[in-house]
């Protein structure tokens, strides 16, 4: 019996574009998805963008636009750039929508009427200049414990102490960085620990993985909180009902934005809400991130509970990405968005290769820029491609397209791939995507060995008719091994359907076999990936990722930042000089720095000099610069850099010196 299934994936905040650290987690879901139908059975993917909070509200006032236009624009850029990794939504909605503000409103006054919300006075932060309320990460301040400056309202970054915001020394507004005020306002609570056994029982029920499981049981043992589900305006959200300058924190309405999407895919679609998203006929399932279980594991399902709709069947939680073993960086060029992807590398590639890394673990995963090349190019190219083209244009043009028949070699090599249909079902289903991909490469090997082996190419020399079924049963290993990488490749399965005249290519297609079938003209699959492609995405990813303002996530993203205030007479002690640099020469180890001796009127000095992108040392020798004389010299990894020479720009190739007098003399003071 088929089955029905609900599957979500988590919904992308609507304030910045989609990355490749996003698409870890709509890959892996849209693989289960696609798997799921191969099999027959009816899964409906929901998903929509997650479009409110302060950070949407303060990039569309940076832009000089309104949150709903700016969030109208985001949804396009989304669905483009999902759209052409084929991922494919059955509906892809918005949280802002007339569904999510009556689901919101519904679940707010079910759980209010049940008693599990209160009120209670909070704390906070206020920019009198910006005219709100502070989330912690829109205060910075000198850390209370190490006294580290610029550090985040509620943690600091040097020494990981967490705090209340109200306990930053100089607190500054991130923003405009005026002196936040502190204000008292009533906030609503959700009484979370009134669900704690059913919680307890749902995540002993095997709601999610063992090891969320355990940390979930962190969270138990330290104690279930209140929490803080609303906002003072002014906020992008919906208003609590019966408040006129309060809203629904973001992530109240964030998950509910799940039901939305649904009902308006049901309402379009004439089907019956209450039965899709709240009845046993259909399972329903979560896939996210592990930064999100706190979220998804305890508030939502409580959240549910609460206001008497079902909970998930499981929530499937997946680790991070990170590429060559670190945290994707901006600098380094490895925060790549997904459009930037897209200019230079075919989507699949990447499909294949987080498939090929995908357990149903909670561990991150790595994307390594060489075995990413090598996998790309060993297997898509050099294992199933060429299967493809080593008896598909050989058929064409020699044998009239014509498949004969398997002789009993052909129908072994047919069995051997076919019998690995339950043990492949079986790893899909488990979100065991690596296994399924290493079962799969095993098999196109078997292929390959049986083409080596019987050599058409020689053969077609000397005997069509044995050629024809030498090709016949490659054909036919091309087209399970194709069967079973749909779900990951479903534009090259495509392809490979078009060129072997089949209709669909299901998983219920593995046990059949083409004979006395004409198939068409080959296309080619894939191309090889040359390292300069990949080289250029990450130079291009370097020079756009530096020129963004800092983007923002909900409130635990981070602000446009600017520094605290300073006064003109801070500013006056800045002793700025001209400088001519005598010598300029790389610096070993380090790719962006250069080493420059400068003449600066009197004793030379060597600073440490980001520009080695910009500028190469031979056109700096002679040239005058200002620089920055009384700057405490530092001690850096690479040597000691005392003073700086001014530049301005977006960073990478994109630093322009800041031009001083050609016969200015060096030492002659600026400013
Ligand atoms: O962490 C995030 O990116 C959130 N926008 C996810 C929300 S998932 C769901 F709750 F809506
Ligand atoms: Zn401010």
């Amino acid at each position: 019996m088929a089955r029905k299934i609900v599957v979500t994936s988590a919904l992308p905040y609507a304030n910045g574009p989609i990355h490749i650290g996003h698409l870890v987690e709509y890959l892996q879901t849209d693989i289960w998805v696609r798997f799921q139908k191969l099999c027959g059975n009816q899964c409906l993917y929901f998903c929509a963008d997650d479009t409110h909070g302060t950070p949407v509200m303060m990039s569309a006032r940076a832009a000089n636009t309104t949150p709903e236009k700016l969030i109208e624009q985001m949804h396009k850029e989304h669905e483009a750039d999902f759209g052409s990794f084929h991922i494919e939504f059955d509906n892809y909605h918005t949280t802002h929508s007339p569904e999510n503000k009556h689901f919101s409103e519904l679940i707010f006054n079910r759980l209010d009427e049940a008693g599990s919300i209160i009120k209670r006075d909070v704390e906070q932060a206020y920019c009198d200049n910006c005219q709100m309320s502070l989330p912690d990460r829109y205060v910075r301040g000198t850390c209370p414990r190490c006294k580290a400056e610029d550090q985040y309202g509620d943690s600091c970054e040097v020494c990981s102490a967490t705090y209340q915001t109200t306990d930053l020394i100089n607190p500054y507004c991130a923003t405009c960085g005026a002196t936040p005020t502190s204000r008292i306002s009533e906030h609503y609570f959700f009484r979370l620990s009134d669900f704690e056994q059913q919680l307890r029982d749902l995540i002993a029920g095997g709601h999610t993985q063992k090891s969320v499981a355990n940390k979930l049981d962190e969270w138990f043992k330290a104690g279930l909180k209140d929490w803080d589900i609303s906002r003072d305006g002014p906020y992008f959200g919906f208003k609590i009902p019966g408040e006129e300058n309060k809203y629904f924190y973001v992530w109240l309405d964030a998950p509910i934005g799940y039901m939305a999407s649904a009902q308006n895919y049901c309402d379009r679609n004439n089907l019956d809400f209450e039965e899709v998203w709240n009845s046993k006929e259909y399972e329903l399932y979560h896939f996210i991130g592990k930064d999100i279980m706190y979220f998804h594991a305890l508030f939502w399902p409580a959240m549910l509970i609460g206001s008497g709709f079902k909970t998930a069947n499981k929530l499937f939680v997946h680790g991070f990405l990170t590429v060559g073993g670190e945290k994707m960086s901006k600098s380094r060029g490895t925060f790549i968005k997904a459009s930037t992807y897209l200019k230079h590398l075919n989507p699949e590639y990447l499909r294949y290769y987080y498939a090929s890394k995908l357990t149903n673990s909670i561990d991150d995963i790595d994307l390594g820029i060489e075995d990413f090349i090598s996998r790309t190019n060993s297997d898509l190219v050099g294992k199933f491609a060429n299967l493809a083209s080593r008896s598909g244009p050989m058929l064409a043009k020699r044998l009239d397209g014509q498949l004969g028949q398997l002789d009993s070699d052909g129908r072994q090599l047919i069995d051997k791939l076919a019998g690995a249909k339950d043990r492949i079902i079986q790893d899909y289903e488990q979100r065991n995507f690596a296994s399924v991909v290493r079962t799969i490469v095993a098999l196109a090997d078997d292929a390959n060995r049986y083409v080596e082996v019987n050599q058409p190419w020689t053969t077609v020399k000397t005997d069509l008719e044995k050629t024809r079924v030498t090709l016949t049963a490659v054909i036919n290993a091309v087209r399970i091994l194709t069967i079973y990488l749909k779900p990951i490749l479903p534009k090259y399965a495509e392809k490979v359907a078009t060129f072997l005249n089949v209709a669909g290519l299901q998983f219920a297609d593995v046990g059949t076999v083409l004979e006395n079938h004409k198939i068409n003209d080959f296309e080619r699959l894939f191309e090889r990936i040359d390292e300069e492609q990949v080289n250029t995405m990450i130079e291009e990813s370097k020079e756009s990722q530096a020129a963004q303002p800092a983007g923002g996530e909900a409130e635990s993203g981070t602000a446009e930042q600017f520094k605290p205030e300073c006064t003109i007479e801070d500013f006056a002690k800045i002793d700025l000089r001209i400088a001519r640099v005598i010598k300029a020469e790389p610096v070993e180890g380090a790719d962006r720095l250069l080493r420059l001796e400068l003449d600066v009127g009197g004793p030379q000095r060597a600073v440490l000099a980001g520009i080695a992108m910009a500028y190469k040392p031979e056109e700096l020798v002679g040239k005058t610069v200002v620089y920055f004389a009384n700057l405490k010299p530092r001690k850096m990894k690479f040597g000691l850099s005392e003073g700086m020479i001014l530049a301005s720009g977006a960073g990478g190739k994109d630093v322009f010196l800041l031009s001083a007098d050609p016969g200015a003399q060096p030492g002659q003071q600026i400013l």
